[in-house]
């Protein structure tokens, strides 16, 4: 089991009274599941990833994330276990603008300390996903399906154990989005990674091992619809 939540409650407070964004989240993945997670606007889906991602804290319950209790480790704790294990893919990129296509692709390789090797890597995997001769454009250089081919070599290049995906394709348009998805899933195959994303589209979802369904920050169905092999 690569990732375990349980009885994860997300509560904010509102002006008048208290916000139950989850409300009892139960569910774990096996290593090398293809997991969806799919929803109505405003389910709690991003809120979910984000917590089991460690981007943010439950108010309360324990997420268990390769090996570590990321519900109740420090920010730098935090920061530590995504760095060497963790992949995200956000709906809008989030590239740092600043930076060219391959700098951005090489921010988690230095994270972790690999700064040797880690242009030829960034290269490559640029190259992988199509964008070898766009490796020294910015990210305002390039259209949305090349920054989130970008943001995709980004989130493989540090060899994470676990990927999330928040709407990978939902800013790209149809044509776009097929591309983006294709690559996502041969990227996935090629490097072995669980993969969990989060999306509007049900023939994606479709193509995953497992749609979970949330509904007003509850559970409400969790469906194997392939056989999966355990690693
Ligand atoms: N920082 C926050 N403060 C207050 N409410 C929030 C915050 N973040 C998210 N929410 C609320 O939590 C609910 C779930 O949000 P989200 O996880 O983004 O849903 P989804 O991704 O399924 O559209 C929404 O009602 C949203 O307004
Ligand atoms: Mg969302």
């Amino acid at each position: 089991m690569i990732l375990e939540a349980k009885s994860i409650f997300k509560k904010y407070k509102g002006i008048h009274k208290e916000l139950t964004v989850l409300d009892d989240i139960n569910f774990s993945v096996n290593k090398g599941e293809i997991v969806s997670i799919v929803g109505p606007s405003g389910s709690g889906k991003t809120t979910v990833l984000g917590l089991c991602a460690g981007l943010d804290t439950p108010t309360s319950g324990s997420i268990s994330l390769a090996g570590s209790m990321i519900s109740s480790l420090t920010e730098n704790e935090k920061a530590e276990v995504r760095n060497r294990k963790v992949g995200f893919i956000f709906q809008n990129f989030q590239l740092l603008p600043t930076l060219t296509a391959l700098e951005n692709v090489m921010i988690p390789l230095e994270l972790q300390g690999r700064a040797k090797g880690a242009k030829e890597k960034a290269e490559q995997l640029l190259e992988r996903v199509g964008l070898g001769g766009r490796s020294h454009h910015y990210p305002s250089q390039l259209s949305g399906g090349e920054q989130q081919r970008v943001s995709l070599a980004r989130a493989f290049s540090n060899d994470p154990e676990i990927l999330f995906a928040d709407e990978p394709t939902g800013n790209l348009d149809e044509e776009t989005g097929s591309i983006v998805e294709g690559l996502l899933f041969e990227l996935n195959k090629e490097k072995q990674t669980t993969l969990i994303i989060v999306t509007h589209d049900l023939e994606l979802a479709n193509k995953t091992d497992r749609i979970i369904k949330l509904k007003g920050g509850k559970i409400v169905s969790d469906q194997r619809i392939k056989a999966t092999a355990q690693i």
